[in-house]
């Protein structure tokens, strides 16, 4: 009998593959960093035959530790850092150029170029995203114009493009001896590549980047099966059958199956979506249009997405960086050692500023500095980033959507630091809620996986495995609230026009 599910969450810093059974809880777990590659200032890359590698390990650490092996298994679910580019050869299996990360800037003249005098909206009806660099299309072409030989190999068809879900989905299946070729719709949505009402590939778009469609995977909903794993590989045979960019995997993880539900992720950055329904809803205030999921044949559904660069990351930055702590951890033990910021605002513009400013030419600032502030202010500046920046893409979510959301779900890394939760509390007015199983990006991806294969009924199963973990609500008066917020917008206004 195969009572669990196998979920590989390729996340940015780590890939981790974790055993569920059928209550959602976790059984095992197996994690392994991968290297953060920095070529160049702005630039971020991954190895993807590192992570291919680490993605075989975790698996192999988590059956072991759960005592289980394939054929306990119903089906795998696999969820990724979205939008980071791989770009390998079909013929030999082999990446032509390591992995562009969702993180990297080197595209800005590319989509400064197709911007042109349109502007940066120029395809935004079409795909929901206004150009930047952080999506993946002028990241392929980026590839296909610097690696030589590329973009002949690509016109000949031997070239294949995958965010990291396809890439190992290929590898599990067969690679060079068959792997299936695919992507889901979320993936596919944030690649600036996809009509977001057709759900396909737009072939006018790829040629203006010059991307020729034979390279682009196949889009499959996010809940069906897309094929087994390969003889002889770590699953043999069992159906790969779920696969959600992260963000949506925890969005699905988190339940927000309603019109109006949200969720706001805590990790390297932070993303927050809200659930719009079966119908796209376009931004006016800096959000992204993309899809959130779609099951099987059902409708897709939508969402609103606030997308933060960096959140955790910056914690990261002062640790590896700075040396300012030597654990990620004791940046909550600094902040609380002071009662506020002491004046300092610390705005972490380091890939320009995402949701909802989109401005490429920011880069970060500490600002409100004077003598009387020390380390342990700009710890707590640090984390009180973060809530700021969240209350920035809930304001425009309020505007956009018109929905005034009356409480948060939460869930990433950061969400364990009190601290934090209480703040944003604090800023946003509103409830926040943690769930009692804060894997939601991973049990997203199994639920998907189990589902299309009937070990979970549908949405609903998802929903009644729901519990609340947690709770912070507000209690800063809002005059103070408000000054704060305040004094951030003005810290935000130093970070911009930085670079030319
Ligand atoms: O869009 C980027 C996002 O998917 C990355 O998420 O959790 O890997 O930092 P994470």
């Amino acid at each position: 009998m195969a009572d669990y599910v196998l979920a590989i969450d390729q996340g940015t810093t780590s890939t981790r593959a974790i055993v569920f059974d059928h209550g959602g809880t976790i059984v095992a777990t197996g994690q392994l960093e991968h290297d953060q590659i920095f070529p160049r200032p702005g630039w971020v890359e991954h190895d993807p035959v590192q992570i291919w590698d680490n993605t075989r390990q975790v698996v192999g650490s988590a059956l072991t530790r759960a005592n289980i092996n394939h054929r306990d298994l119903a089906a795998v679910g696999i969820t990724n850092q979205r939008e980071t580019t791989v770009v390998w050869d079909r013929t030999t299996g082999k990446p032509v150029h390591n992995a562009i990360v969702w993180q990297d800037t080197r595209t800005q003249a590319i989509v400064d170029e197709l911007a042109g005098a349109a502007g940066p909206d120029r395809y935004k009806e079409v795909v929901g995203l206004p150009l930047a660099t952080y999506f993946s299309g002028p990241k392929v072409k980026w590839v296909l114009d610097n690696v030589d030989g590329a973009r002949e190999a690509a016109e000949r068809g031997d070239l294949l493009f995958g965010t990291t879900d396809s890439w190992l989905l290929w590898n599990m299946t067969g690679g060079v001896e068959g792997g299936v070729h695919v992507t889901d719709v979320t993936n596919a949505s944030r690649t600036m590549l996809m009509d977001l009402r057709t759900l396909s590939w737009r072939a006018d778009i790829a040629a203006d980047l010059g991307i020729p469609v034979s390279m682009l995977p196949r889009i499959l909903s996010s809940s069906q099966v897309y094929g087994h794993g390969r003889a002889h590989g770590m699953v043999p045979g069992v159906p790969i059958a779920g696969i959600l960019g992260d963000q949506q995997a925890a969005t699905f993880g988190q339940a927000c199956f309603d019109v109006g539900s949200a969720k706001n992720t805590y990790g390297t950055g932070n993303f927050m979506l809200l659930n719009t329904g079966t119908e796209p809803v376009p931004s006016e205030h800096g959000l992204l249009t993309t899809v959130c999921y779609q099951v099987g044949d059902a409708e897709a559904v939508y969402a609103l997405e606030g997308s933060i660069a960096v959140t955790g990351s910056l914690v990261q930055w002062l640790r590896d960086n700075i040396g300012l702590f030597h654990d990620t951890q004791d940046v909550e033990y600094m902040a609380r050692k002071v009662s506020d910021n002491g004046g300092a605002y610390f705005v972490p513009a380091f890939s320009g500023l995402f949701a909802p400013y989109w401005r490429p030419d920011a880069r970060g600032a500490l600002v409100g500095l004077t003598r009387y502030v020390n380390r342990n202010h700009i710890a707590r500046a640090a984390l009180e980033a973060t809530a700021f920046q969240t209350r920035d893409v809930v304001d425009a979510m309020r505007a956009d959507a018109g929905i005034a959301p009356t409480e948060l779900k939460v869930d990433g890394g950061m969400v364990a630091n009190e601290l934090l939760m209480q703040f944003q509390a604090d800023q946003l007015g509103i409830d926040v809620v943690r769930p009692r199983v804060a894997e939601t990006t991973a049990l997203g991806a199994a639920y998907a996986a189990g589902i299309a294969v009937g070990f979970w009924s549908g949405e609903a199963d998802v929903a009644a495995n729901w519990a609340e973990g947690g709770r912070w609500s507000p209690r800063m008066p809002e005059d103070e609230r408000e000054r704060l917020y305040r004094n951030w917008r003005k810290a935000v206004t130093k970070t911009l026009d930085w670079v030319d």
